[in-house]
């Protein structure tokens, strides 16, 4: 199996699959995330071409048939492509995702109805409480929310922080420079007057760990990186007013 798994927290697992060609010669990874608790949730569903390996991969964790919950950042395929496979594969999950995706796109798009939550309105997993956070168009998409797991402090900040190359599962060095870097190369994320704003809401938050989508976690002062990637933002903004 290509996919390799990592424990980043107590029974917060990692599922990373690394893919050669994107961004070569760096490469690129996608991480697929289980919390696993009384009600199991997976943060990422991975895009269908990946499901057979990632589903083969939290099956060694724990049965596919014990998800409860499914989530994930925004509606790409990357995020959710594999969702309806998920359900399929596991009866009593639901998608979980802000009012905004549910309206706008996962009321019609996924084959059970979804589980839509407020901004700040966290949802009781079972021994794990999921914090879910509304953040349109940060990194992009509308509909875009992240989930902040409270007892371990760990935030599922899906795309931002997003690194090319294969680094290591977690790393205590900074990942703001690398993430400058894969930004300048992708020009992914929408630079709006909320960009640094929501990503300094999450600095508040004070997360002990970030559970990337694309690269390596972050362990440790995660406010300073947070913090860091906010001023980026807000001086690219500032210069593209100005057109420096
Ligand atoms: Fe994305
Ligand atoms: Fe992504």
């Amino acid at each position: 199996m290509d996919t390799k798994i990592d424990e980043i927290a107590e029974r917060i697992y990692r599922f990373s699959r690394y893919v050669p060609d994107i961004a070569a010669p760096a490469g690129f990874t996608f991480n697929h995330y289980l919390v696993d608790a009384e009600e199991p949730l997976l943060f990422h569903c991975g895009p269908r071409r990946l499901f057979p390996e990632v589903s083969a991969a939290l099956a060694t964790i724990l049965p596919i048939e014990r998800l409860r919950w499914i989530g994930f950042g925004h509606v790409e395929a990357d995020e959710c492509g594999a969702m309806n496979l998920w359900l399929a594969a596991a009866p009593a999950a639901k998608v979980v995702h802000g009012h905004t995706a549910c309206l706008v796109s996962l009321d019609d798009m996924a084959d059970r109805p979804p589980r839509a939550l407020d901004d700040g309105e966290v949802l009781d997993i079972g021994g794990r409480h999921m914090r879910y956070l509304d953040t349109p168009h940060v990194p992009h998409a509308w509909e875009s929310g992240l989930l902040y797991e409270e007892s371990t402090g760990t935030l599922f900040c899906g795309d931002l922080f997003t690194q090319l190359g294969r680094g290591p599962a977690v790393t205590a060095t900074s990942i703001v420079e690398a993430a400058i870097a894969a930004e300048t190369a992708f020009r992914a994320t929408a630079l709006t007057p909320a960009t640094a704003p929501t990503l300094r809401r999450l600095a508040a938050l004070r997360p002990r760990r970030l559970a990337v989508m694309h690269g390596s976690c972050f362990e440790g002062d995660c406010a300073s990186e947070l913090e860091a990637l906010a001023a980026f933002y807000e001086r690219a903004l500032a210069d593209a007013t100005t057109g420096a």
